[in-house]
């Protein structure tokens, strides 16, 4: 009879039990004190600090099946999982230890004996490797395990392959325990032939056992010292030996992957998994059933999703599996939850934990679920929104910011935007998407995801007076917060992300609104990028990742504020011009209710009972932009407190501790104790400045809006930002007032207009009946394979109704409309409207078609391949130029 995975297990550690070895329970997938590993990623985990020598083994020989997750962090497959047969995030690792005891000799005897005798697997199918050494690293090849091999086993000595560092030198992490290995392979090929594939990549042959002979510790300079003693630390992938034993074709075969399967089948009406590689539905099932199980598993051992860390981690494979369901098994609303209960049941015996936690289980996951569908939803609407604008408009590209934004706050990965897009004819512009995504960066700390210090102990403090200075400061490197630990010695190598704590600093950490400075530490051969600046009572941390280099604690780095701390500046100031002319506006009802500002721009929130009205908002921005014109100092003290609460028509903000003294912004004063009043602002404020208003350049209010009852919030832009949107407005006009031929003062006059005549249109009889007869006659109709082709007169010589009117005829069937009509000015208006297949096919294009045509009427123009526009004076040539206009495509398509 096959064994099931439980008889597997149960197998694995009896024939070690029965060698002495101790029943160890697998622990948890949250690590226990150790900030350098996101999940257990191993079964040695929870023995690091018995092979570093730190703590003395209960028994020198152990035995267990250990939990593992492998995703984020220095070992990570989930790209990998659902895509192959073989990966997990979530796996089962059996695994037997020496602790000083037993070495090479027994390990491999012992594994050799329990594949080919216990489970009687045939040995011309098992390869095993052996460390070649590493001149780099001054270690020999390790003969030893290669003659041991010959000795202790009867392999073939043909399948002892020796294997480089990335394969055969195992090491837990950046740092930590570590030594040579020797695998154990096992060859799928049906003609023996796996050999060459051993270590090549190829699914047809596959590791299964790994015995790593522990003699080194990796430390943070990154030198290798010898452990006080030699161990053994083994690790069989638990599911991989199952597809072995049960003789299945993949790692999702075996019967605990079979059962989640099933489950799922009931779900969705996609049909049911047929285990195929380049499947998109069999794909989904394996990524869902092997999400579900991380999932389940990690929540049991209290690992939560969240923004940061491990637990947004699993927030992705969350998410992962969410969008796998709905995208390829159609599955609408949340079905991961209802994966639960078979994941207990199938694995609850074994590991007790997920019974006990099931319904904390179900509760995380549904919420969790739950709010992506949301998310996925809003999403899925923002996209077809931009497509049809796109497609409006005759556009093919889907711009880099609205694919930004879709990864951003509604987490699609551009590889889906891009798949989605492809299914409509459509491309991303994946340089914009890379350059929003680089803004983003910089202003990363404006908001969203943001760096927490949730109480670290022993925090220094931070000398950050430089921070008004805009001069970069030398500064040393105290040690850096990982997880909920501040580590002191030691480095952090590139790629690693940690919020750095300095002895001094000229970085603004986020306050008073101000948010927090982005920027780099810098030092010879290397970089840490600062993403974010936050404090931690006295003490200011760098969030951020090494980018190059190493970033050694007590090492000297020079502090450099991003330059767009300049714009943050100006909006600051301008944040309180803000705030005074408002009052000067509105009254003195109003009071400050809250402020983020940021290098992109500021936002106000203030009390205030009504909508500011139109003519309000324009004063106050002329108010707050004369004061800029003005060139005004913005002059900084420092005052008691009780003396600086005395100045008169100081800004405060309600319920705000203070501290004494006070620091103090003054515009229109230089000194606010002796001149103060209604034409100045002065307000108690911890932010950074300028030193005059006219850097400010330009302030531009974009919007005002309701937050709360009584409290309004006015958005506005200042310097680089103001002009891009003014110009952006300007373009808008711009092409407003050459489509529709008016001047932009007679534009809003002339859109009144349009609306009446469209308005006028749609209530004529024909245009009820569903026909468009009225607006257009097509005179000449032109058969095509790919629909009709009309050609005819328009009743409006308005451009915009004409586009419409040929979008409604393209909807309707045609595969090509050309229209001409008369305005009220007499002048002639041509539209052409071409369908993306007639295009593509090279027959016709609108912009051509518009142009041989429009000198007839006098005039001239073109436009794009799939629409154009031109314009003419000679009324009376309108008929003659629509018959040449129907010649003109009758001999592109013939
Ligand atoms: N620590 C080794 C591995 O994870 C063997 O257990 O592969």
């Amino acid at each position: 009879m096959k064994l099931t995975c439980n008889d597997i297990r149960r197998q694995y550690i009896d024939f070690f039990l029965q060698r002495g070895h101790k029943f160890v329970p697998s622990s948890s997938l949250l690590p226990a004190d150790d900030p350098t590993l996101l999940f257990t990623n191993a079964g040695m985990n929870q023995f690091k600090a018995i092979f570093l020598g730190q703590e003395r083994p209960g028994s020198a020989r152990v035995v267990n099946s250990q939990k593992c997750i492998r995703a984020g962090g220095k070992h990570n497959d989930l790209e990998d999982v659902g895509h192959d047969v073989y990966h997990h995030t979530f796996f089962e690792m059996l695994g037997n230890w020496s602790f000083g005891d037993y070495f090479k000799a027994e390990a491999i005897e012992w594994a050799w004996e329990l594949l080919t005798k216990v489970w009687g697997l045939p040995k011309e199918r098992l390869h095993a490797t052996v460390f070649e050494g590493s001149r780099d690293e001054g270690l020999a090849p390790d003969a030893e395990a290669a003659d041991l091999w010959r000795k202790v086993t009867d392999i073939d000595p043909s399948h002892i392959h020796m294997g480089n560092r990335k394969d055969n030198f195992w090491e837990m992490g950046e740092t930590g325990p570590c030594g040579p290995c020797s695998e154990i392979h096992y060859d799928f090929t049906p003609d023996l032939s796996g050999g060459p594939l051993v270590n090549a990549g190829d699914a047809r042959v596959v590791e299964i056992w790994n015995l790593v002979f522990m003699q080194f510790n990796r430390t943070a300079d990154g030198a290798l010292s010898p452990l006080p003693a030699r161990h053994v630390d083994t690790g069989m992938g638990f599911e991989r030996v199952c597809r072995v034993l049960q003789g299945v074709d993949s790692n999702y075969d075996i019967d605990v992957f079979r059962g989640i399967f099933d489950a799922l089948s009931k779900l969705t009406s996609a049909g049911p998994y047929t285990g195929k590689l380049d499947d998109t539905k069999d794909i989904a099932y394996r990524v869902i059933a092997d999400h579900a199980r991380c999932l389940t598993f990690a929540i049991a051992d209290g690992v939560i999703p969240s923004n940061e860390g491990r637990g947004y981690v699993l927030r992705r494979i969350l998410r992962r599996a969410a969008r796998y369901g709905r995208q390829y098994l159609g599955i609408e609303g949340s079905f991961i939850v209802k994966l639960v209960p078979t994941v207990v049941e199938l694995m609850g015996e074994t590991f007790g934990e997920l019974r006990k936690r099931q319904d904390a289980v179900i509760q995380t996951i549904a919420a969790e679920e739950e709010s992506f569908g949301r998310t996925l939803d809003r999403g899925i609407d923002l996209f077809e929104r931009q497509v049809k604008r796109l497609t409006d408009s005759g556009k093919k590209q889907l711009p880099g910011e609205v694919a930004f934004d879709l990864y951003a706050t509604y987490g699609f990965p551009t590889d889906l935007t891009q798949l989605m897009a492809a299914e409509r004819g459509l491309s991303v512009d994946m340089a914009g998407y890379e350059e929003a995504m680089n803004r983003h960066r910089e202003t990363s700390s404006a908001g969203g995801d943001k760096f927490k210090v949730v109480a670290v102990a022993g925090l220094p403090s931070t000398d950050d007076a430089p921070k008004y200075s805009h001069k970069s400061v030398e500064a040393r490197v105290l040690g850096w917060v990982v997880g909920d630990k501040f580590i002191t010695e030691g480095m952090l190598p590139a790629g690693s992300k940690a919020a750095v704590a300095l002895d001094r600093t000229c970085f603004y950490a986020e306050s008073g609104g101000q948010v927090g400075d982005s920027g780099a530490l810098a030092w010879d051969g290397g970089e840490f990028v600062v993403s974010d600046t936050t404090s931690a009572g006295q003490c200011v941390l760098h969030a951020g990742e090494v980018v190059a280099g190493r970033l050694q604690a007590g090492q000297v780095v020079r502090c450099q504020v991003a330059p767009s701390r300049l714009d943050t500046m100006r909006n600051h100031t301008a944040t309180h011009l803000l705030n005074w002319a408002l009052r000067e506006v509105l009254g003195d009802g109003i009071h400050q209710a809250g402020s983020v500002v940021g290098p992109d721009r500021l936002r106000f929130d203030f009390t205030h009972g009504q909508a500011v009205r139109e003519e309000e908002l324009q004063q106050v921005e002329t108010l707050v932009n004369q004061r800029i014109l003005a060139d005004e100092p913005v002059s900084v003290h420092l005052l008691p407190l009780a003396t600086a609460m005395k100045i008169s028509g100081v800004r405060a903000v309600f319920g705000e501790k203070y501290p004494d003294p006070v620091r103090v912004i003054a515009i229109g004063t230089e000194d606010p104790l002796k001149t103060a009043g209604r034409g100045c602002a002065i307000e108690f404020c911890g932010g950074t400045h300028l030193h005059r208003t006219s850097v400010v350049g330009l302030f531009k209010i974009v919007s005002e809006e309701s937050v709360a009852k009584g409290v309004r919030r006015i958005t506005a832009l200042t310097g680089r930002e103001a002009v891009a949107h003014v110009q952006q407005s300007d373009g808008i006009l711009r092409q407003l007032t050459s489509e529709l031929r008016a001047g932009a003062a007679d534009l809003p006059q002339r859109v009144v207009a349009m609306q009446k005549e469209l308005k006028e249109l749609r209530k004529r009889p024909a245009a009820q009946a569903g026909g468009s007869e009225d607006i257009f006659n097509p005179q000449h109709v032109i058969d095509s394979s790919y629909g009709n082709i009309l050609v005819g007169k328009a009743l409006s010589g308005d451009p915009a109704v004409m586009r419409a009117e040929c979008d409604r005829q393209r909807q309707k069937g045609a595969a090509a409309v050309f229209m001409g009509g008369v305005g009220e000015d007499a002048k002639v208006t041509l539209t052409a409207m071409v369908s993306d297949d007639l295009v593509k096919a090279g027959l016709c294009k609108a912009g051509d078609w518009v142009k041989a045509i429009a000198p007839i009427v006098g005039g001239g123009g073109g436009g794009k391949a799939t629409l154009a526009q031109a314009g003419g004076r000679d009324g009376a040539k309108l008929e003659e130029a629509l018959s040449a206009a129907a010649a003109w495509v009758k001999e592109k398509m013939s």
